[in-house]
């Protein structure tokens, strides 16, 4: 009898520790998600003077088809371009530069020229801010930024690599492969495109104009967010 009423005791005294464990388990997963320590600390080295982690959230990016600020992971870029190689013949778009993180390594790569291309002006200005302060790190001298809507944009009839993160959906995403087919039209060249998290990779197949020449993977944690497709003009 009194056995039982101890081990009655222990149970609500367990019971509150028990659930204080078990919320904390259920919890855990989402807050290693948020800290992502490797990324705070790539951050801490890398983005010195840049500024372009955190995610943004602009009023232009409030209208369908535009998706928000959110950076490349910094190992992305680097890795597609080891597979393409680089020369000083190559110009450089980024589509939806946001604040430069992926402009700013490609300009310290040998490339002719790095265009960055923004819909927000005030994410284009930490842009310009960022490059601005790591200049002396660029072996391109030919940077810009540029705010446009991409769908607008006239793409550069000497673009030899894209890269598109996720910048925007639907007739947008449509509008922006054909400005890339037009320019190719005009002044016919191989184009390779980078698309980081290519939801919408079959809308690049079925141009008829590009072919998929390789698949990237993305991190353990980021398998698919950092998932890129390089696609290469026929
Ligand atoms: C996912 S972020 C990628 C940022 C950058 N390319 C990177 O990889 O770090 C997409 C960017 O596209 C921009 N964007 C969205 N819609 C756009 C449009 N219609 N024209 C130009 N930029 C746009 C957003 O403001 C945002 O900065």
């Amino acid at each position: 009898m009194a056995r039982a009423r101890a081990s009655e005791q222990q149970e609500r005294i367990d019971q509150p520790a028990a659930r204080r464990i078990r919320q904390a388990l259920a919890q855990a997963p989402q807050q290693l998600g948020q800290q992502k320590p490797l990324g705070r600390l790539a951050n801490r080295i890398l983005d010195r003077g840049l500024n372009t982690a955190g995610d943004s959230d602009q009023p232009e990016n409030a209208v369908p088809g535009r998706t928000r600020y959110v950076p490349s992971a910094w190992h992305v870029l680097p890795r597609a371009l080891h597979y393409l190689g680089v020369s000083e013949r190559d110009t450089f778009v980024d589509f939806g530069c946001g604040k430069g993180r992926v402009v700013h390594q490609a300009a310290r790569r040998p490339f002719r020229r790095v265009v960055g291309v923004e819909i927000s002006p005030a994410l284009a200005e930490i842009a310009r801010a960022g490059l601005a302060a790591r200049r002396h790190q660029h072996r391109c001298r030919n940077v810009e930024i540029v705010v446009a809507d991409l769908k607008d944009f006239r793409v550069p009839d000497d673009l030899t690599i894209g890269y598109l993160f996720d910048p925007v959906s639907g007739e947008a995403f449509s509008a922006v492969l054909q400005r890339i087919v037009d320019s190719i039209d005009r002044n016919p060249r191989r184009v390779r495109l980078i698309y980081v998290r290519p939801t919408l990779g079959s809308q690049v197949l079925a141009t008829g104009r590009f072919r998929l020449v390789k698949e990237q993977r993305g991190g353990l944690r980021d398998a698919r967010i950092y998932r890129a497709a390089i696609f290469e003009s026929l």
